[in-house]
C-alpha cells in the first residue's frame, strides 16, 4: 500500500534494555550455584520471569518449586529476585534447608522501608499488583500494617488508623505515570501522606519505561520481549501505547511475531524488559531483517553501569574454590 511504499521499513532498538543488575546477579547466582554445589539446585517461584531462562536452568539440573516444603530436607534452595517474606526463610529453616538469597538489593530496600515504617507504628500503603510475588513479599514484613493498593477503586477501600501517620511504598516494577496517579489520588484522601525515603521504582524499570517512551510516537509497531509475567515488561507495552505508538505487543519468542502485525508498518520499536536476555532480542532482529527490516537505529537514553555482588551466602564459598 502507499503507506508502505512512501516510508523506509526501519526498526528503533531501545536502550536501556533487557537485564538489569538484580536479574543478573540472580540468573549467576544459580549459574554458580550449580557450577559449585552441582544439581539439583532447587529454585523457590521462577528465578526471574523469563520463559526462556527458567527452561534454559531447568535444562541445566535447576528445580524449581511453587514453596519451600517441596524440597528435601538439607537440599539447598535459592530465593528469587522477587523477594520473600520472612515466614518463607523461617519455613526454609526449620525445614533444615541451605539457603542463597537472590532477592535483589533493590528489593530489600523496599523491605527495609517497610520494617521501618511498621517499626514506627505507620500505616503503610503499598502500590503494586495483587498477587504478584514481590508484592507478597514485601507485605510479608509486617502483614498488619501494610494494605495493597493496586486498581484506581483501592484508593477508597483503605483504612488507616491515624491518617497522620501514613506512607506511601511501591513495587519496583510499576509504571511510573500510573503509580503517581495512585500516588495523587492517595494524597487527596489523606493530605499528610509520607512518600518513601527514595523512589522504589527502581532505576532499570524507570529507564527501560523513558527509552520506549522516547521512540513510541514514530513508531507504528513495538514489539517487547518479555513473558506474560513479567511485570515490567507488561508496563513497557502500555507505556508504549500511551506515548503514541500504534501498535504494541508482548512476545517471548521472534517465532510469536504475527505477520499480519507487520501490514502497513515502516518503523518498528523493539525493546525488552529486565528479565530478558539479548539474544531474545537479536533473535527478534533477525526476523525483522528477513522481512525487509534490516535498518536498525539504537535509540539511547540512558547508559547503566550498575552492578550488583553477589549474594554473601554463595561469595563464601567461592572465595574459597576459586
Ligand atoms: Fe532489581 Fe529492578 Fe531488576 S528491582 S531485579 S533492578 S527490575
Amino acid at each position: 500500500d502507499a503507506d508502505r511504499t512512501d516510508r523506509p521499513k526501519r526498526v528503533l532498538l531501545a536502550k536501556p534494555r533487557g537485564y538489569c543488575a538484580g536479574v543478573d546477579r540472580a540468573v549467576v547466582t544459580v549459574e554458580k550455584a550449580l557450577e559449585t554445589y552441582g544439581p539439583p539446585v532447587y529454585v523457590r517461584k521462577e528465578i526471574v520471569h523469563n520463559k526462556h531462562v527458567v527452561e534454559t536452568l531447568q535444562d541445566r539440573g535447576v528445580i524449581f518449586v511453587e514453596e519451600t516444603d517441596e524440597v528435601p530436607e538439607g537440599a539447598l534452595v535459592v530465593f528469587s529476585a522477587h523477594g520473600v517474606s520472612p515466614a518463607v526463610h523461617e519455613e526454609a529453616s526449620n525445614r533444615n534447608l541451605r539457603t542463597i538469597d537472590a532477592t535483589c538489593p533493590l528489593v530489600t530496600k523496599v523491605h527495609k522501608e517497610v520494617n521501618r515504617f511498621a517499626r514506627e507504628d505507620y500505616d503503610i500503603l503499598l502500590i503494586g499488583h495483587e498477587g504478584h510475588e514481590e508484592v507478597e513479599g514485601t507485605s510479608g514484613e509486617a502483614p498488619d500494617r501494610v494494605q495493597l493498593v493496586d486498581k484506581a477503586e483501592d484508593v477508597d477501600k483503605v483504612d488507616v488508623r491515624d491518617p497522620s501517620k501514613v506512607v506511601w511504598l511501591s513495587q519496583t516494577t510499576l509504571s511510573v505515570d500510573e503509580t503517581m496517579e495512585r500516588v495523587d489520588q492517595l494524597q487527596e484522601r489523606f493530605p499528610d501522606l509520607q512518600a518513601p525515603p527514595s523512589d522504589d521504582i527502581c532505576y532499570a524499570t524507570s529507564n527501560r519505561q523513558v527509552a520506549v517512551k522516547a521512540m513510541a510516537a514514530e513508531c507504528d509497531l513495538v514489539l517487547v520481549v518479555g513473558s506474560q509475567n513479567s511485570s515490567n515488561s507488561k508496563r513497557l507495552v502500555e507505556v508504549a501505547l500511551q506515548a503514541g505508538a500504534t501498535d504494541a505487543h508482548l512476545i517471548d519468542y521472534a517465532d510469536q511475531v504475527d505477520d499480519s502485525w507487520l501490514d502497513g508498518v515502516a518503523t518498528v520499536g523493539v525493546t525488552s524488559g529486565a528479565s530478558v536476555p539479548d539474544v531474545l532480542v537479536l533473535q527478534v532482529l533477525d526476523y525483522l531483517s528477513e522481512r525487509g527490516w534490516g535498518d536498525v537505529e539504537e535509540v539511547t537514553t540512558a547508559n547503566e553501569k550498575i552492578a550488583f555482588a553477589l549474594p554473601r551466602e554463595l561469595r563464601k564459598d567461592l572465595d574459597e574454590n576459586p
